[in-house]
């Protein structure tokens, strides 16, 4: 065997991947604090719909199938249930095992070695990841500073090696969604497929996908992680024109992307829309109240959000304040240097009792 082509190839794929923040195991023993007493707010996460609703769905899904059998009606129906919600034809829609794992197959769809694709900055780090995997370059656009989209700036970066955009809207972490104009400015301009990754669009009331009608470059992204609360059940799916969801969901994709489980709740909590209405409703309160509150402590400036997070920064170095909150048990995501903001944060909107306890924390570290 070629030793040295073998290390090569490891040693490009170990600068890739995602990077996982601190677990409430790793924290708990760190500090000596109970595994009970953590908050872990950094993964945007959803604490609104009660657990026990969730595990009774769960329960219902279990008595019903049979795991000796592959997925492949419950995969139709399935569709069906998301087309009705979406208001899309199912042709036009495709599962994935999470979003995270369309988009993965989005990028080995459209990008080849030496491509480029085209995203903002800040946004979500697995764009970089998808395109890094594809040997593909990525090209990051700044936001303008009130964190709305540069069209210009995006539409002179384009060459005849670009291939994809990817959007994120409301957009991690800044938290605000696009412009519509924008958007449809883009669609019509930017001469290769656009990705808007709409894995918070339930917090904002608001989505494109009825876009995909009018413009056959747009891949709209959506998840059961985020108002659904399935996070752990790996769920998601994407909307598009049925010629490119046919290609994902047969031609790229293996033949049972999402299990038995995931798919067949995911029906079940489209049956039971109010649990999920009820926790969007007490989210956008809750967000609403978080808000004000981190910007009553002193030295805290929090934005505003159209998602299940909240962007702050503080005016104490970042790292200060992150050990600090750790040390407290409160685990939220660090992002460093936004623009030209300083010592930035996102946290998850928590509970009403998880927002007070960041809150207080917050306070009792400006004023020590
Ligand atoms: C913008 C965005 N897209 C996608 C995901 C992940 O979605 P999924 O769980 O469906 O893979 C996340 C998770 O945090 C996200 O922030």
């Amino acid at each position: 065997m070629n030793k040295r082509w073998l290390k090569e190839t490891l040693k490009a794929f170990e600068n890739c991947g995602y990077t996982f923040g601190d677990t409430v195991k790793s924290v708990g023993q760190r500090f000596g604090i109970s595994q009970k007493q953590i908050l872990k707010l950094d993964s945007n996460e959803n604490f609104f719909i009660p657990k026990e609703n969730l595990q009774k769905i769960l329960f219902e899904v279990v008595r019903e199938i049979d795991p000796r059998i592959y997925p492949q009606e419950e995969e139709q129906e399935l569709r069906e249930r998301i087309s009705a919600y979406v208001k899309s034809p199912r042709e036009c829609i495709a599962l994935g095992n999470g979003s995270d794992e369309i988009m993965e197959r989005i990028t080995r769809t459209f990008l080849r070695e030496g491509d480029q694709a085209i995203t903002v900055q800040p946004t979500f780090s697995m764009y970089k990841h998808a395109v890094k995997l594809q040997r593909a370059e990525l090209i990051e656009v700044p936001l303008r500073e009130d964190f709305s989209l540069d069209t210009e700036a995006i539409l002179s970066k384009t060459t005849r090696r670009t291939k994809i955009l990817f959007l994120c809207s409301p957009n991690n972490p800044t938290g605000n969604q696009f412009a519509l104009e924008d958007i449809k400015n883009l669609l019509e301009n930017f001469p290769g497929i656009i990705v808007i990754d709409e894995a918070y669009a339930e917090f904002a009331r608001s989505s494109v996908a009825s876009l995909c009608e009018d413009f056959d470059n747009l891949i709209v992204l959506r998840t059961f992680s985020k108002a659904f609360g399935l996070a752990g059940l790996r769920l998601g799916y994407c909307i598009s024109n049925e010629r490119v969801t046919t290609i994902l969901a047969r031609n790229v994709g293996l033949p049972y992307p999402v299990n038995l489980i995931a798919l067949k709740s995911g029906v079940k909590i489209l049956e039971n829309m109010e649990l999920v209405e009820d926790a969007i409703q007490r989210l956008i309160k809750e967000r609403t109240r978080l808000i004000e509150e981190l910007n009553k402590v002193t030295g805290v400036k929090a934005f505003d959000s159209k998602a299940n997070f909240v962007m702050f920064t503080t005016e104490k170095s970042m790292e200060k304040v992150y050990q600090a909150l750790l040390r407290r048990g409160i685990i939220v995501k660090k992002l460093g240097e936004i623009l030209k903001l300083k010592n930035c944060f996102r946290t998850t909107v928590g509970l009403p009792e998880m927002g007070d306890r960041l809150i207080d924390v917050l306070k009792a570290i400006n004023a020590g």
